[in-house]
């Protein structure tokens, strides 16, 4: 057998490994040579933070796959040190998904692989994903734990250098947060926490797209490709420029994960530094991007000073940050088990009047942003929580399938179906019953963090209880 393959789902249930088998089947159905693909239907090319899910979950069934996935996207890395939002497939012809690569036409050094890619950027999860990879690999064998360590450090200072263009080229506002120029770069594409900073960006409603809020979308990328995707002077002169509470957390948690990496690489001054960098970003996040009457975060849209006003999924995410202020953690948490919200989380607030119970990140439950709020919790020893989470997630997609994201109310699945990140995810949390080690073990510990033992009996209950 290839030492990549892992036959044997690691868990015990029978509903387990059915869901075990259907996500790797999706993981397969989905891979297209060098890359894996979000959908076959909706999303033919590759996406850069669903990227990072699928090396999450190839990381249990394969491991190569899970490196040359990463690889790919890295191989399209800008000379900036940008990683593009999507690298298109040569193969897919430029009507099967719009806007392709003739809408983005990026300048020339920027068409590798053959494809090109478009200019924005997805929030940096990636040197997180290389870390889940690395930290399997041993498991698949003595080839694949050298494989990981090779690809490791080819990927390190690639990391590094993303990292580098959004801490410096992306912080539009000198607060020390990277800035989005665009809802997309979000990865929360049409979530409301972008709906008052969108009301400046003007809506020509004589391009391809139907609504106004999708004309200002194409608009927004219009305009950045026009200027050259320079990020020079942004909030002078951009319509949108937007520091995102979820976004800086990704990015606040890369430095984390480079941390583990440049010390398994020897690099420990490196190390340090990271620390250090995921420190003043939580501190920024913190300060900056925190309502204390809300007691939420939200995003700031750095040409007004405003805070956005509706209570979406991407405040909850600070949480997953070690050093974030015990306050804020008890309120997230809070937040978390009230109304507004529940487990699984939704994308917006239940309560709002717009709240949407189908529209695309105005309502439905999506699995990355809540495995990305589990991941928190654990951090934070909120373990009984997290287990009530993930053991949610599980049931939801057991019961509805691989789709892109769920309703609220009846759990059925809406978007995609035999989406890649809810299949990866799944796979993660259902080998990662044991997932408090993630919080030990990765992450610097928190102050004061309460530690719990008891997770390893719920764990193994049925998920269909
Ligand atoms: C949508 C989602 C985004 C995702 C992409 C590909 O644009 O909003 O988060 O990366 O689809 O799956």
């Amino acid at each position: 057998m290839h030492p990549d393959l892992s036959p044997t789902p690691p868990v015990i249930s029978e509903l387990a490994a059915e869901l075990w088998t259907s996500a790797a089947g999706v993981l397969d159905a989905n891979w297209a040579g060098d890359h894996t693909v979000p959908s076959r239907a909706l999303h033919p090319h590759q996406w850069s933070w669903d990227t990072a899910f699928a090396a999450i979950g190839l990381a249990y069934v394969n491991q190569s796959r899970a490196w040359r996935d990463l690889r790919s996207l890295f191989e399209a890395q800008w000379p900036d040190g940008r990683v593009p939002h999507i690298v298109f497939d040569p193969a897919t012809a430029e009507d099967d998904y719009f806007p392709g690569p003739a809408f983005w036409n990026v300048p020339a050094y920027a068409r590798r692989p053959a494809g090109g890619s478009t200019g924005l950027v997805q929030p940096p999860l990636h040197a997180l994903a290389a870390w889940e990879v690395y930290r399997h690999a041993a498991a698949h064998g003595a080839a694949s734990a050298q494989l990981a360590r090779t690809e490791l450090e080819w990927l390190y200072p690639r990391l590094v250098a993303s990292q580098q263009y959004l801490t410096d080229r992306r912080d539009a506002g000198g607060t020390g947060l990277a800035t989005i120029v665009h809802p997309w770069e979000s990865g929360l594409d049409d979530s409301p926490a972008w709906d008052d900073a969108l009301v400046a960006v003007p809506a020509d409603l004589s391009l391809p797209e139907q609504s106004a809020d999708h004309a200002r979308h194409l608009g927004l990328a219009l305009s950045y490709r026009d200027s050259g995707y320079s990020d020079n002077d942004l909030a002078g002169r951009h319509d949108f420029v937007v520091e995102c509470p979820g976004f800086n957390a990704m990015l606040a948690t890369a430095e984390l994960a480079l941390a583990q990496i440049a010390g398994v690489l020897g690099h420990s001054a490196e190390a340090q530094r990271h620390r250090d960098a995921a420190r003043c970003i939580t501190a920024a996040i913190a300060d900056r991007l925190w309502d204390p009457l809300t007691r939420l975060f939200h995003a700031r849209d750095v040409r007004t000073g405003r805070l956005s006003p509706a209570h979406c999924v991407n405040g909850l995410l600070p949480l997953m940050l070690p050093d974030l202020p015990a306050h804020q953690a008890t309120a997230i948490m809070a937040a978390v088990g009230s109304e507004r919200f529940g487990l699984p989380a939704p994308s917006y607030d239940r309560t709002a009047p717009r709240f949407d119970s189908r529209r695309y990140w105005r309502g439905p439950v999506w699995i990355n942003v809540n495995w990305l709020l589990r991941r928190g919790m654990l951090v934070h020893g909120y373990v009984e929580e997290a287990e009530e989470l993930r053991r949610a997630m599980l049931r939801l997609v057991h019961r509805n399938g691989h789709y892109e994201y769920f309703h609220p109310g009846d759990g059925s699945g809406l978007g995609a179906a035999a989406f890649t990140g809810t299949a990866a995810l799944c796979l993660d949390l259902l080998a990662d019953r044991s997932a408090p080690a993630y919080a030990r073990s990765v992450l610097v510990p928190a102050r004061g963090r309460s530690t719990s033992t008891g997770l390893s009996s719920r764990a193994s209950a049925s998920l269909a209880s």
